[in-house]
């Protein structure tokens, strides 16, 4: 009765979610590493200001634009966030951008080359499209990259998009212009998921836009949830740059599409003065690298390491792979640690990785990181 590719996240709960589950309903004390919501990370929010912005008289007439309030498009043209107001769509989510990309780009059977490791949440997006992720591995070697002559030999008749995330969710790594341009020259249309483009750690010193220097037909994505530490806001937006006749011929199927859901809602009408807050991204990019430096006090001496975070709020953590990641995350959850298993981000099986999230509250995070330096000793 029900289609193959409705099935997503069903099947037997994997072990850590299980023991995760088990430790919660004991009571037992736990220290969260894995945190991701930034409305519950004890962050200062301009409160006031948020809720005036959400309170714009505009919100009271409904006047459908399938590209998304023009304000708003303005607001984000003006921040630098946009290349021009007919080359972006709002979306209800970063997510829903993706969906609408599968849609435009590819037909059920059809292929999207994504990097490994990565956002677990493609796997889902893509199966629900119908069509068939293909990882390409990013590895470290002092920087997260992928080898662009192996990426290329993963290019098929039937490939339609390849996906970068800049910085990488966990790794962190940017796209650097000559990654771009390598990924520009196999005429492949690009997704670049840019979420967390305004959390920069240990960035290089160029860190482009896609839109900026795009050569081939490029579809940049962003949203409040990560840009404005607002989540709940339920707002993406997708850039659209490349060769004019692509553009033309992409944003007019785009506009069929997003016309048949017109999703976002009202709070497209609030972004013009969302954009202008920074208390809660400011406080994060603080945090972050505290807890990322905090994290390399607390590997030496130990047998775990701290790769390079360029961006974002997530950091990996390499242990020695004497057991497998999902044994190390194991043993954490018994002590009283969550962490992140590498495997839930494919990262390679002969290694064991976990990954904390730089958004936990900081005295959970000095107290989770000392319990896994403990167990590394
Ligand atoms: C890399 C990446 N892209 C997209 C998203 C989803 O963003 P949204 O809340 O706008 O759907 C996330 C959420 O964690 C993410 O990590």
């Amino acid at each position: 009765m029900l289609s193959d590719r409705s099935a997503v996240g069903e099947g037997e709960l994997n072990a850590w979610t299980r023991a995760t589950r088990a430790k919660r309903a004991s009571g037992e004390p736990l220290l969260d590493l894995t945190v991701s919501n930034p409305t519950k990370a004890g962050l200062p929010y301009d409160d006031e200001a948020i809720l005036a912005a959400l309170a714009t008289p505009s919100t009271l007439v409904y006047e459908p634009d399938p590209r998304g309030w023009l304000e708003a498009r303005e607001a984000l043209v003006a921040a630098g966030l946009a290349p021009h107001v007919d080359q972006v769509f709002l979306t209800a989510s970063t997510s829903e951008a993706y969906a609408h990309l599968f849609t435009l780009l590819a037909d059920p059977g059809d292929e999207i080359l994504v990097p490994a490791p990565s956002y677990p949440l493609l796997a889902h997006l893509a199966h629900l499209a119908g069509v068939a992720l293909v990882p390409y591995a990013c590895r470290y070697d002092g920087r997260w990259s992928f080898d662009a002559a192996e990426l290329y030999e993963s290019v098929s008749d039937r490939t339609r998009a390849i996906v970068a995330v800049s910085p990488n969710h966990p790794t962190g790594a940017y796209l650097d212009a000559d990654q771009l341009e390598a990924l520009a020259s196999f005429e492949v249309p690009l997704i670049v998921d840019e979420v967390f483009h305004a959390y920069p750690l240990e960035a290089p010193a160029s860190t482009p836009r896609a839109f900026e220097r795009a050569e081939g037909l490029v579809f940049a994505l962003d949203g409040a949830s990560k840009r404005l530490a607002l989540p709940q806001v339920k707002l993406g937006w997708i850039s659209i740059a490349g060769p004019d006749a692509m553009v033309k011929a992409a944003t007019e199927r785009l506009e069929g599409i997003v016309d048949t859901y017109l999703s976002p809602s009202t709070t497209q009408h609030a972004l013009p003065a969302l954009l202008a807050l920074d208390a809660a991204p400011r406080a994060i990019r603080e945090r972050a690298a505290a807890h990322l430096a905090a994290l390399r006090a607390v590997c030496a001496g130990t047998a775990m390491t701290s790769p390079r975070v360029e961006g974002g709020w997530y950091a990996p953590v390499r242990l020695p792979a004497t057991k497998t990641d999902e044994a190390w995350a194991l043993a954490l959850v018994e002590a009283g640690v969550l962490c992140h298993p590498g495997y839930f981000y494919d990262f390679p099986d002969d290694e064991a990785w976990v990954v904390v999230s730089l958004l936990t509250p900081p005295e959970d995070f000095a107290r989770g990181i000392d319990q896994l330096a403990r167990l590394a000793r």
